[in-house]
């Protein structure tokens, strides 16, 4: 099967070829996508991508039109890949690797060892056959995508979070001791010699007892010759763990020990232009560093995020940019912002458009108290509606701060006296609910504005 996809790949090389020239000259005339933007300072700019969500013209036509590298969001993980012991299943793996060379992205591999979304009979081996099993699947993947895949999560966040800077249990760590990174790391050389090698991991995006735990690893793999040509930080960032000060300053502390940064899993969770303004510190530190070869958000709009409440991409539920990707653009040198007719929801195209995010705020036993935030994006609004679904069986008893009407259990909300929004700005309305019996939490829709 990889072989034909490989002999399809080889035909369409001239296309894909064809393609880089036309985009090549695009970016020389207006960097107006975050590919083409992030290209021109020699970076990728890559994205998250669900098989699940293909075939969804605009997530698609998205993709397709701002970025230059994907990662299989969950496709190539364990589970999804080998479920069970020695059958390999690849259908929705290939099917975003074929999606990505037909449109000539490359693609991240994510990922080889980790701990989580492990299928039960791998954490039941003995020693000597989970090392087996786990140079086995190395192989099994990294031989079916080889050549194909620019980089790849070989282990992935094997540290403990915490000040310990101690490794984290698992079944590898448990019953194979610390050299399974380094087993892992050599079987994937071996496996597929072109693909750049990845550590990737998460809080450990500033200077902390957790990265420096990471960083004492690098360095003595790059002493001992352990095959090692990247360190990825995963960058998901909120309110209780924002972007760190000191971030430029430990991607290249790893970049000077001689390996890739790559930042893997960016989001950012907020809104508006505060959001946007750390999407720019972080392509900023990136910029700052040689060695930092890309960037990837963790997905491409909000509705699909796996923290879609806190509203953390660039794009929201309506495939509208944000503020946080006009500033993206922006960092990258892009030209498409501020007034591209082409670009909506951006400041001076007229068109409007507005975001609606939710957030339980209270709870107790038989209810709780929702919020739903309203933002407008990059041109002033008069008005919006949103709308709230609610599980079946869950009542409203009351609500603040908007009209609402009913519909079985949809209720359609809009202004009582906050339909006015300058640009960026936000308002909210709040609401409680009585639970009888379910603790679910509402769907909220999109928004739309006027
Ligand atoms: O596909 C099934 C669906 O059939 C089922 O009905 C549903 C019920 O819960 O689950 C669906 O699978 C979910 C899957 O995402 C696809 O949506 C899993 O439950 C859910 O656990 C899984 O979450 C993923 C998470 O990793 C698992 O650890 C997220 O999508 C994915 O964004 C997230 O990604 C991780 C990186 O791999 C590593 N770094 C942290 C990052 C965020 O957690």
């Amino acid at each position: 099967m990889r072989m034909i996809r490989r002999l399809s790949r080889a035909a369409t090389a001239g296309l894909v070829a064809a393609a880089a020239l036309t985009a090549a000259a695009h970016s020389a005339e207006a960097a107006d996508t975050l590919g083409s933007a992030a290209a021109g300072q020699g970076r990728y700019f890559g994205t998250a991508v669900a098989a699940s969500h293909l075939g969804e013209a605009d997530y698609a036509a998205t993709l397709d039109r701002e970025f230059s590298s994907v990662t299989p969001e969950n496709e190539m993980k364990w589970d999804a890949t080998e479920p069970s012991r020695g059958t390999f299943t690849f259908t929705s793996a290939d099917r975003i690797v074929d999606h990505a060379q037909s449109q000539g992205m490359d693609v991240r591999g994510h990922t080889l060892v980790w701990h989580s979304q492990l299928p039960s009979w791998v954490g039941s081996l003995g020693a000597s056959d989970l090392r087996t099993a786990m140079n086995n699947h190395i192989n099994g993947l990294m031989g079916h995508y080889k050549g194909e895949i620019h980089s790849w999560d070989v282990v992935n966040e094997a540290f403990q979070d915490g000040g310990s800077g101690a490794r984290r249990s698992s079944p590898f760590q448990d019953k194979l001791g610390d050299g399974f990174i380094e087993e892992a790391f050599r079987t994937a050389r071996a496996a597929d010699p072109a693909a750049k090698l990845c550590y990737n991991d998460y809080n450990t995006d500033g200077v902390n007892a957790k990265s420096n735990a990471v960083y004492t690893m690098v360095k003595d793999f790059k002493s001992r010759g352990v095959p090692i040509d990247c360190v990825g930080f995963q960058s998901h960032f909120n309110p209780n763990s924002p972007v760190p000060s000191d971030y430029r300053q430990n991607l290249q502390r790893f970049a000077d020990l001689g390996v890739d940064v790559q930042i893997t899993e960016l989001d950012i969770e907020g809104s508006g232009s505060a959001q946007a303004a750390n999407y720019t510190k972080v392509v900023e530190a990136c910029l700052a560093v040689d060695r930092c070869t890309g960037l990837t958000v963790w997905g491409i709009t909000d509705k699909y995020s796996w923290r879609s409440s806190g509203t953390p991409l660039l794009f929201d539920g309506n495939y509208t940019e944000k503020p946080a990707y006009d500033a993206v653009l922006a960092a990258l040198g892009g030209s498409g912002d501020p007034g591209d007719p082409g670009d909506p929801g951006d400041p001076g195209d007229g068109t409007v458009s507005c975001t609606a995010t939710y957030t339980r705020t209270a709870d107790w036993n038989s209810g709780y108290n929702g919020q739903v935030t309203i933002t407008a994006g990059g041109e002033p609004i008069s008005s919006w509606t949103a709308t709230v679904t609610l599980p079946a069986q869950q009542t409203v008893s009351s609500l603040w701060n908007g009209t609402p009407t009913r519909s079985g259990n949809v209720l359609t909300v809009r202004p009582s006296w906050n339909g006015t929004l300058a640009a960026g700005a936000s308002t909210s309305f709040g609401f409680t609910v009585t639970k009888n019996g379910s603790d679910a939490a509402p769907t909220v829709g999109g928004c739309t504005a006027s």
